[in-house]
């Protein structure tokens, strides 16, 4: 199901987030990874099912996140770990508008 537009929390500045790379925001309480990848913008759980690394921090390269921590890969459209297949994170609907990333939580 698609979220409504009045569901999208404003998430952070366009600006704030350049291509090929990843950011943490805080939104309601719950950390969230970032990621601006091609033209496309991208929302996962920041938090790394492992050891907790910030995977908003982590290395990007093709479309994945290398934790900082130890490296474990995760797609950062879908937020499958390629690493552990049986521990991703969730990932979240991204809309850009007024210059500004929404995500749905
Ligand atoms: S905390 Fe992410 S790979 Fe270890």
């Amino acid at each position: 199901m698609i979220p409504s537009q009045s569901e999208f929390i404003d998430a952070a500045d366009l600006a704030s987030l350049p291509p090929g790379r990843g950011r943490t925001v805080e939104l309601r309480g719950k950390r969230l990874a970032l990621f601006h990848i091609g033209d496309q913008f991208h929302a996962i759980d920041d938090a790394c099912p492992h050891r907790g690394g910030s995977l908003g921090a982590g290395w990007c390269e093709n479309g994945e996140v290398f934790c900082p921590l130890h490296g474990w890969a995760f797609d950062v459209a879908t937020g499958t770990c390629k690493t552990r297949p049986d521990r991703p994170v969730k990932s979240y609907p991204t809309e850009v508008r007024d210059g500004r990333i929404w995500v749905a939580l």
